[in-house]
């Protein structure tokens, strides 16, 4: 998708140019996928922009680094205040917001022990993931024949820069088989994840997701989507999910920061349906939440 570029990011602390936010082509994580990264969402909300669950995404960033055993040189606040600033200093009303830590320029070799560490915090204009009409009616997945990494391969918990190529070669097999996405199976072939989403399916009136032990990241969004089914008395089971489950849902959708809710109406070739009553529920109330609008989740919302 291409960028739309906006005046300032954050780079090790500092505010700088766009233009000027660049790293040496003998970057430690330009060949070797050492970095970690976040992504996250700022709506226009009822009181002005807003970030959506910042502490728990920089404490995911945190953790991701720590897996990667990377030492940020940046408290908690002082990257919550990174990526508050940026979207004040660009103006940006609605963004996407990407926090990255990756091992710098200096050292080469597969010891990352001693490179430097750069951190930067980017914000910028990112409409909808799927597309707008995704969102509305629905995407068409296909079953990956690439399997989602597991935890003895590289931890799925985390979210490390090299990890995405797995998500890359899932998401270009399923684009060039004509497909809007792809899903990805576990490597006991239960259902995962998406390459940038979790995935929940809805069966007589129950919601469904996979538990963490089928290689999924934790989404974030899939957290509020299991608080807001509760609070819609919505009865939700984490559970490893088959394939035959998968292909016989009533529903099924994705979620994800970039994704936000969105419906999946056909796997391989099979019809799942319009988006159902459930998806809708959830996506509505998901944006509720997302725009300040809902009382009892205001502080999942943190103004710019
Ligand atoms: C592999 C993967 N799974 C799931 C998700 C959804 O996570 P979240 O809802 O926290 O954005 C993401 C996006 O960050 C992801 O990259």
């Amino acid at each position: 998708m291409p960028l739309t570029e906006v005046e300032k990011i954050w780079m090790n602390g500092k505010l700088i140019d766009w233009a000027d936010a660049k790293v040496h082509v003998l970057t430690h994580a330009l060949h070797y996928g050492s970095g970690v990264f976040e992504g996250l969402r700022c709506y226009n909300a009822k009181k002005g922009p807003a970030v959506f669950r910042l502490v728990d995404h920089m404490e995911r960033f945190l953790d991701s680094a720590k897996i990667y055993f990377m030492d940020l040189p940046y408290t908690i606040e002082q990257l919550c205040e990174g990526a508050r600033e940026v979207v004040r200093v660009n103006k940006l009303k609605e963004c996407y917001i990407r926090p990255i830590a990756f091992r710098g320029y200096g050292e080469m070799g597969l010891n990352p022990l001693n490179a430097v560490i750069d951190v930067a915090i980017a914000a910028w204009p990112w409409g909808t993931y799927l597309g707008e009409e995704g969102l509305e009616t629905g995407i068409r997945v296909k079953i990956s024949s690439y399997e989602r990494i597991n935890a003895n391969v590289m931890p799925p918990a985390a979210k490390a820069t090299g990890q995405y190529i797995n998500s890359i070669l899932a998401k270009i097999e399923s684009l060039k088989a004509g497909y809007d996405e792809a899903l990805m199976l576990d490597n006991r072939g239960m259902v995962s994840e998406g390459p940038g989403e979790n995935i929940f399916m809805v069966k007589e009136g129950f919601l469904y997701t996979p538990p963490e032990h089928a290689s999924i990241l934790p989404g974030i969004t899939r957290d509020s989507i299991i608080h807001l089914a509760g609070d819609l008395n919505i009865p939700a089971c984490i559970t490893d999910i088959d394939r035959g489950m998968l292909l016989t849902a009533d529903e099924l959708f994705f979620t994800g920061t970039a994704a936000e809710v969105t419906p999946i109406r056909e796997v391989d070739g099979i019809g799942i349906g319009k988006p159902g009553p459930i998806t809708k529920k959830l996506q509505k109330k998901f944006f509720e939440a997302a725009k300040g609008k809902d009382k009892k989740h205001e502080d999942w919302i943190d103004y710019v």
